[in-house]
């Protein structure tokens, strides 16, 4: 099964029991996370850096190609709501989607 480490969370270690299911799924069920717009792909919120294994998730979809052409989401970034992984990863969150009451390392 996938693991998912989150680098900035004290590298808090997640085991992903289905590859079906979207990151952000997989995240909600084991720690806060944010996701303004529901998941509809619209907000970035949701979005994970990925320090390892970016070639673990699933292809750029089309709605992550339209915000990196628009500048919006960068290369080493994904978003959470749209992709799947399939082997382990290690992702942080974004210092502009941190939440105020989770204590991050970076
Ligand atoms: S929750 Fe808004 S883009 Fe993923």
């Amino acid at each position: 099964m996938p693991r998912i480490i989150i680098d900035n969370l004290a590298s808090k270690a997640i085991e992903s029991e289905d590859k079906s299911k979207k990151l952000l799924q997989v995240l909600l069920e084991h720690t806060d996370w944010m996701h303004a717009c529901g998941g509809k792909g619209r907000c970035t919120t949701c979005k994970v850096v990925a320090r390892e294994g970016l070639q673990h998730f699933e292809s750029i979809t089309h709605i992550e190609q339209r915000l990196v052409n628009l500048n919006k989401l960068q290369r080493n970034e994904r978003l959470a709501c749209q992709v799947t992984i399939s082997s382990d990863v290690v992702v942080a969150v974004a210092n502009e989607n941190k939440l105020p009451h989770l204590k991050y390392s970076d």
